[in-house]
């Protein structure tokens, strides 16, 4: 399963380079950088991270989705152009994907939104598991139908479960089979760190201690 890191922070991307397939970014996440170039900060994370970089549009009209797409490509031959499951959006995917141009649709909530985006070409598409969770709604199980339909139409559409709040969310997706999954650095952070392995390594050292006397 590919593990992107969910960040435009530079630093979190540099300390975890070694176990990441990608970044993912979005608006907010952009926002949060503050750059004064965003062409800038593209090109510098797509410089420090082997793998795709996700860069969504902000326009929400096709015309225009495709321009911002195409200038985004040309920022680095890494960067696959996120796209919102709308209209507008699965038409400008479609087009984007044509010109050989890797994309990633995003704002997924619905088995049938992924299933236009496999049939639009897109190279991921992103359920966002933690948001279904959040109006009480089960977004694992989303994750686990929309595998089931991929594999049953051979879409090689690429499942790559987002909006990821808890460790269960990353074990339950690679369990199902999805390609792909995005986490913030502190649920990276989780994936390695077990307090059983810290206090294990407590009394491995205090006893050798003891034997180096
Ligand atoms: O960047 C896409 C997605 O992972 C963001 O999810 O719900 O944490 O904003 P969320």
């Amino acid at each position: 399963m590919e593990i992107f890191l969910d960040t435009a922070d530079l630093s979190e991307i540099r300390l975890y380079a070694d176990f990441i397939d990608g970044v993912t970014t979005n608006p907010s996440i952009i926002a949060k950088r503050n750059a004064s170039d965003f062409d800038e900060l593209i090109k510098d994370i797509c410089q420090t991270v082997a793998g795709l970089v996700s860069v969504e549009v902000i326009s929400e009209i096709y015309d225009e989705m495709l321009e911002e797409g195409e200038q985004f490509a040309k920022i680095h031959s890494n960067v696959c152009v996120k796209l919102p499951c709308t209209f507008d959006g699965l038409r400008a995917c479609k087009s984007l994907s044509l010109n050989g141009i890797a994309t990633n649709l995003t704002l997924c909530f619905s088995s049938a939104q992924a299933l236009l985006a496999a049939k639009c070409g897109a190279t991921y598409v992103s359920p966002f598991v933690g948001r279904l969770d959040d109006i009480g709604q089960s977004g694992i199980s989303l994750i686990e139908e929309i595998v089931n339909i991929f594999c049953v139409h051979g879409y090689e559409t690429k499942v790559l479960v987002a909006s990821v709040r808890n460790l269960q969310h990353v074990i339950q997706a690679a369990a199902l089979g999805a390609n792909a999954i995005t986490v913030p650095s502190t649920i990276l952070k989780q994936c390695f760190e077990h307090p059983l392995t810290t206090r294990g390594l407590e009394i491995f050292e205090k006893d050798w201690k003891k034997v180096k006397k």
